[in-house]
């Protein structure tokens, strides 16, 4: 410890940012975004790359030791190659930043490689269905073949553990959940299904029509001898080695059972918006800071005052939630 950490009100300590770096995305999942998409941010409110890079600089000085890139679609970045490799060259408290990449896969075929040249240190590849039609309804495009390919490509570089994301949902693809484990086994990739949480732009979300962790357990115990793995740490996933392992497979069960209490992530706007929390319903503004020449110790408190202010929890299942004003393409998942 340096003394400088991000530590809150509660004792926990932010070791992990997550930077959305764009909010356009070439799908349109259901659970995420209308049909004709959302209003995306302005170019000119987009944070530039050497931007992106001055924020992760002050962060890293203040105990963050993990950035994980997200969109919308972060692959839509012509210079995400960049990106990557001026981050992972950025001294931590551990090291350097350690960095990794959510995605929808779409792109990857080609990119994996660059990236993983670049520093990247592991791939997270979203896939809730391996069923062509049902992925065409869900995202509204036919691109499920992109996305195989994409994973192909991601398992090729090594870059382990290799993630796969699926949200479970009722009656899209609630059937197919140890189909997807074993599809995943098959690429050496560990599967982390995540509860449906209230993100989405057009607010359809309902408790009662969610997949619950439990559900999710007695689906896959039908099929595979699964044994709780220990040492969470502030892993949201919890973990399950699948018949004697080495496959192991993850349940995120973000609403019935949420992780809040060992959370050590802040999030980052693709327009430079601090956020302590995916559901916080404030934001504090660092490109201002930043477009205003403000000095490193200006922005560090503004980084301070945000992780002070940050909650006890996400309030899901409180009568009084709120679901944020920002849908999840444009916050960073
Ligand atoms: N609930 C849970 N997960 C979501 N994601 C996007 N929207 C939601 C939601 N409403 C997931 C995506 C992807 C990651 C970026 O976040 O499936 O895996
Ligand atoms: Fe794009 Fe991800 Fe949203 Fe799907 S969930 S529309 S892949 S940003």
């Amino acid at each position: 410890m340096t003394g400088r950490e991000l530590v809150d009100r509660f004792g926990r300590v932010h070791r992990d940012l997550r930077i959305s770096l764009t909010d356009r995305c070439n799908l349109r999942c259901t659970y995420c975004m209308p049909a004709e998409g959302v209003p995306w941010i302005p170019r000119p409110e987009l944070l530039t790359t050497d931007e992106i890079i001055r924020l992760a600089s002050v962060f890293a000085s203040l105990g963050i030791v993990e950035v994980r890139l997200t969109g919308g679609e972060p692959l839509l970045l012509p210079d995400l190659a960049d990106v990557v490799h001026r981050l992972s060259a950025i001294e931590g408290a551990d090291g350097p930043l350690r960095v990794s990449i959510t995605t929808n896969g779409i792109g990857l075929d080609t990119r994996a490689r660059e990236l993983a040249d670049a520093g990247l240190e592991r791939f997270n590849i979203s896939l809730d269905t391996l069923r062509a039609d049902r992925f065409a309804t869900l995202t509204r495009r036919d691109r499920l073949d992109d996305v195989l390919r994409g994973i192909a490509a991601a398992q090729a570089t090594g870059l382990t553990p290799l993630k796969i994301n699926t949200v479970a949902m009722h009656g899209v693809n609630d059937d197919e959940l140890t189909d997807l484990v074993r599809f995943a086994r098959e690429h050496g990739a560990q599967l982390r299904f995540i509860e449906q949480m209230p993100l989405d732009a057009g607010h359809t979300w309902s408790r009662a029509q969610m997949v619950t962790g439990d559900d999710i357990l007695a689906a896959l115990s039908a099929e595979f001898a699964l044994s709780a793995c220990d040492d969470r740490g502030s892993n949201p996933a919890q973990l399950y080695t699948v018949d004697g392992g080495p496959t192991t497979v993850g349940v995120i069960a973000s609403v019935t059972a949420p992780f809040c209490g060992s959370c050590d992530r802040v999030r980052l706007t693709a327009d430079g918006q601090l956020r302590n929390c995916l559901f916080a319903r404030g934001e504090s503004d660092l490109r201002a800071l930043l477009r205003s020449g403000a000095p490193d110790e200006r922005i560090e408190s503004a980084i301070r005052e945000s992780v002070t202010a940050k909650l006890a929890g996400h309030g899901i299942d409180d009568p009084g939630f709120l679901q944020p004003d920002r849908p999840m393409s444009a916050i960073g998942g």
